[in-house]
């Protein structure tokens, strides 16, 4: 069954209720005609890729993805796909961190450049989540399937049932559970997502994110990263971003459709990733301190930004046939 083509509207109605005010205000001083100001500059050179974090081989995956003349879709996925599989990343995939309870549960979304968008939420028991996500957006009239019903969805799609929790994965929860205390840790020791965006020569962008959430976070607990405007938002006519860190903070501030809101209105991706992090760190009450978040943006012009609250987030890049790794600016400079 393939999927009815009611989501734009519908996602851009109800979060825009949500943050409607500031936005309102800002639109009347910024120009809303975006085609005129990316019409005003040159492209950068595309196609491009970019993830938050350092995943070199995810971002030369994605690469070759483009270079087989396939699609800025099938790049994301593919690039994800790379650090799903690597049971060394113990934020992602296979060998992923369980929740408190023993249990490895994934969280991922992907969105094209129509708008469309699928999601998957504590998904156990499947490697690949940012590939069911996928599925979802293609082959359903649904946008985010979780728990049990995503997971049958997979088997019925053709992914195998396998055990994400390794031997070293399990040795590290027995020792978590002799203390059992939940903090959020704040860095790159738990980077925790990887989001990735791509920009195809057209200038059409796709953006997908996956991750297990916060180590040893409470059965049932679900972070940003499926959250469609949260984790990850892509709208072809301005650019795409995606967030890491702490997913409850992404949610409250609707994090990633800011930053795309703020690029619309005329800042820059790097302005845009700013200006959402001040949104988090301005709030009455953050504890801003104990927490990491971090955005990395691209617009429709294949410029990029990224920003974080600390020191040591980072943007991978492949671009030009060459793959970087950049620390991103930070919101407290005075952190040693
Ligand atoms: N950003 C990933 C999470 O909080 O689950």
């Amino acid at each position: 069954m393939k999927r009815r083509n009611f989501i734009k509207n519908a996602s851009l109605s109800g979060v825009g209720l949500a943050i409607g005010t500031s936005l309102t205000n800002c639109a009347e001083k910024a120009p809303i005609k975006n085609e005129k100001i990316i019409a005003s500059s040159e492209k950068a050179s595309l196609p491009l890729v970019i993830a938050t974090w350092n995943f070199p081989n995810a971002t030369t995956k994605a690469w070759e993805t483009f270079q087989e003349g396939k699609s800025a879709l099938d790049a994301v996925e593919q690039g994800c796909k790379v650090e799903e599989a690597d049971l060394n990343n113990t934020t992602v995939g296979n060998g992923a961190s369980p929740d408190r309870d023993g249990n490895v549960t994934l969280d991922s979304c992907i969105m094209n450049s129509k708008g469309d968008c699928g999601s998957v939420v504590y998904l156990q028991n499947i490697t690949h989540a940012i590939s069911v996500a996928r599925k979802v957006m293609e082959d359903t009239p649904h946008v985010m399937l979780a728990g049990k019903g995503a997971e049958q969805f997979a088997y019925e799609s053709g992914f195998k049932k396998e055990d994400l929790l390794t031997e070293s994965s399990k040795k590290a929860w027995e020792e978590w559970k002799v203390k059992s205390e939940y903090k959020p840790i704040i860095n790159i020791e738990n980077h925790d997502t990887i989001g990735m965006l791509a920009v195809d020569k057209n200038g059409d962008i796709c953006g997908a994110c996956t991750t297990s959430g916060l180590a040893y976070k409470m059965a049932g607990r679900v972070g940003d990263s499926p959250i469609i405007g949260a984790g990850l938002f892509v709208d072809n006519e301005i650019g795409a971003a995606v967030a890491t860190g702490l997913g409850e903070e992404v949610m409250k501030t609707v994090g990633s459709f800011l930053v795309v809101e703020l690029m619309r209105q005329g800042k820059s991706p790097q302005e845009a990733c700013e200006e959402a992090i001040k949104r988090i760190v301005s709030k009455p009450n953050s504890n801003y301190k104990n927490f990491q978040v971090g955005y990395i943006a691209v617009n429709k012009k294949g410029e990029t930004g990224s920003y974080s609250i600390h020191k040591n987030f980072s943007m991978s890049k492949f671009q030009d046939g060459k793959n970087t790794n950049t620390q991103s600016d930070y919101f407290i400079k005075e952190e040693k």
